[in-house]
């Protein structure tokens, strides 16, 4: 069904109007966005029939699956607004819509559509129902289809609402960002701009530090307390100390593992506790959050708190982990296995078959070779190597990571003659390192927040936010509003 990307506006094909239908006839009014000051944006939830394989004429064919959508008119001008098309990430595509109240707050002011697209394979868009993440049926998984569903479902919306003429905004964070700067790469007729909250574009297309990562995790709790990344050095020596010596029940007495440990464990207990750390950098919000998890304001902080209460070091490093594994307060002990399952990706790659979709992406385009060396960082030294990540990816997917193809596809780092892309990185986002740092160009904009993590701005306002996100908020507001104005054809 191709030729619908090109059909004429007035007459909605199949494809979009059976995307009218469900949205009109499907879509009850979603749950309340947890957006600080905005009113409830009622989001309704459509799907939409989406071309299987956007790049290939003949395998399969005309084929669709259901893709699924958010859509918010509350704030919407017809004729007037334009569109915030959100490039969803790896998961529930609710899960973004819930946790990025400022791109509604914008919306409020620019009388904006707001549309969550969800990423094909993740959530309920499933090419292949319950059967998509096994082994042979993940052919259909990559960046450029996803970037094709985003732009043709774009286009079906907008002849839907009737608003072909409309400029839209892509945003997005985290690997979701990403997707949104290279929206605007490739399909700069679409999108007027993007919005690119801590993409790591840069570490990802392999053009990286590996011990960037671990490193900034690292400084986040050495900033926080000294002390504390002592403690956490001396839980880890320990523990291998301890290994060492066989005495494996002590460990897992003190640790709180549910199963007796032995020689071949220390890895993955290794690979788990670090897990830790990397989540609560990553969300180490000035408030209490609900984004991988429930977890208090500060989680550095709180975590270090948990640690240097402890007089034994092991003990300690328990208590830290358990803001994450244990932050129902319910757990009797760590199953070190389920409650954290080692990928291709060693920043972690979630639970359920968004994280095998996830762990295929870090098997085929994007490069995530992150360690661990116990000197520039905190952490026992935990190789990543790309042969390891070869022979993983083959005995897992059957597939062979591709070294040169997503900077080929993507621009590497040189994305100067890209345009209207704002780069927004939190200092205290381990991600930050991975990303674009300094201004490109004119409208190729890197901007700094000091004192944020992982995309920060793109949550709704909070009093407890620093002073910085509110003015990286502003200059965004700013430049988005200068290229919806820009791009608005005149009639
Ligand atoms: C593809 O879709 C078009 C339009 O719906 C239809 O005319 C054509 O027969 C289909 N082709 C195949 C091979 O199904
Ligand atoms: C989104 O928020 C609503 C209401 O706050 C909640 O019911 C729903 O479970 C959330 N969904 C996700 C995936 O976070
Ligand atoms: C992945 O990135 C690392 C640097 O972070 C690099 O050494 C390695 O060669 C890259 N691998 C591929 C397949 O691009
Ligand atoms: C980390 O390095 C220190 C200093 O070399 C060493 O004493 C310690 O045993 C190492 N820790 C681990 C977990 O390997
Ligand atoms: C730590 O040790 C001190 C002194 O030995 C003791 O008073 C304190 O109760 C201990 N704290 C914990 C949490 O075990
Ligand atoms: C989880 O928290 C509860 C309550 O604080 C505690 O009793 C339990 O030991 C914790 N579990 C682990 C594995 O530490
Ligand atoms: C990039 O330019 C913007 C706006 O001109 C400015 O606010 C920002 O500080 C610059 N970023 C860097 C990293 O210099």
């Amino acid at each position: 069904m191709m030729r619908e990307r090109c059909a004429p506006a007035a007459r909605p094909t199949l494809p979009w109007a059976l995307a009218v239908a469900l949205l009109l006839a499907l879509g009850p009014r979603g749950p309340a966005v947890r957006a600080h000051r905005v009113a409830d944006p009622g989001f309704r939830e459509g799907y939409f029939e989406q071309l299987l394989d956007h790049f290939n004429f003949e395998r399969f064919g005309n084929k669709t699956f259901r893709q699924r959508f958010l859509v918010s008119e509350k704030f919407w001008k017809r004729d007037e607004g334009p569109i915030f098309f959100y490039t969803g990430n790896e998961g529930d595509v609710w899960s973004f819509a819930n946790n990025s109240g400022f791109i509604l707050e914008l919306a409020a002011r620019e009388a904006a559509l707001v549309v969550f697209a969800e990423h094909r394979y993740y959530g309920k868009s499933l090419p292949f129902g319950a059967q998509s993440t096994q082994r042979g049926r993940t052919e259909l998984l990559t960046v450029e289809q996803a970037l094709a569903d985003f732009a043709v479902l774009l286009q079906a919306l907008r002849a839907s609402f009737g608003a072909q003429d409309v400029p839209a905004i892509a945003f997005g964070g985290s690997y979701g960002g990403m997707l949104s700067a290279y929206m605007r790469m490739k399909y700069p007729h679409l999108v007027a701009g993007a919005l690119a909250a801590s993409a790591p574009i840069v570490a990802v297309a392999g053009l990286g530090d590996s011990y960037q990562f671990f490193r900034d995790v690292t400084a986040d709790f050495e900033g926080q307390s000294p002390k504390c990344v002592q403690g956490v050095r001396d839980a880890f020596r320990e523990i291998k100390d301890l290994f060492l010596q066989k005495a494996y029940d002590t460990v897992s007495q003190e640790f709180g593992t549910c199963q007796p440990l032995s020689g071949q464990d220390l890895t993955q207990l290794f690979a788990f506790a670090r897990n830790a750390f990397t989540v609560l950098a990553m969300m180490d919000y000035p408030y209490p959050t609900d984004f991988l998890g429930p977890l208090p304001a500060n989680p550095v902080k709180a975590g270090c708190d948990r640690l240097l209460t402890e007089n034994q070091s092991i003990v300690g490093l328990r208590a830290l982990v358990g803001l994450l594994y244990n932050a129902s307060g319910t757990e009797p002990c760590y199953d070190i296995y389920q409650q954290y399952r080692s990928c291709a990706d060693p920043t972690g790659c979630g639970s359920g078959t968004d994280s095998e979709a996830w762990d295929y992406q870090a098997c085929t385009e994007i490069n995530l070779t992150f360690a661990s060396n116990n000197v520039t960082d905190m952490f026992p030294k935990l190789a990543l190597t790309e042969e390891l990540r070869q022979q993983y990816c083959l005995d897992t997917w059957g597939v062979w990571p591709r070294r040169d193809w997503l900077r080929t596809s993507f621009w590497g780092a040189d994305l100067r003659a890209a345009s209207n892309i704002i780069f927004s990185n939190g200092d205290l986002d381990p991600w930050a390192g991975g990303g674009i740092r300094s201004n490109l160009s004119a409208s190729v904009i890197a901007v700094t927040i000091q004192g944020g993590a992982h995309h920060l701005d793109l949550r709704g306002s909070n009093p407890a936010d620093p002073a910085s996100v509110v003015e990286a908020r502003k200059l965004e507001a700013a430049l988005i509003h200068r290229w919806v104005k820009a791009a608005r054809r005149p009639w």
